[in-house]
């Protein structure tokens, strides 16, 4: 398996993947992979999102994620960062690309 380079990680979902920068929004690039985004700050839950593979690798929930009830495998795509240099696996429900 491809693993990322140095302070790199990965955000993939079943058809493409896209090398992201540990600790940086994941905005950008999950927009790329096609999951919708409304406010960008945690409060519409447009961004939600299924996280199939690499929970561990992401940041804990914050209090907005918490506040809206996100919990088992989702989380709000604009509030998550890749914390550790591994893959991350999401689901995109509708025309991924
Ligand atoms: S885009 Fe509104 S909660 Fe993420």
């Amino acid at each position: 398996m491809h693993l990322p380079s140095d302070n790199m990680a990965i955000l993939k979902t079943e058809h493409k993947q896209i090398e992201v920068k540990e600790n940086e929004s994941l905005i950008e690039a999950c927009m790329d992979l096609g999951v919708p985004f409304g406010c960008q700050s945690g409060l519409c839950g447009t961004c939600r999102t299924e996280v199939l593979e690499g929970m561990e690798n992401l940041n804990p929930r914050n209090d907005k994620e918490l506040d809206m009830g996100i919990e088992g495998n989702e989380r709000l795509m604009c509030q998550s960062r890749i914390v550790k240099n591994g893959i991350v696996k999401i689901k995109v429900s509708s025309l991924e690309y």
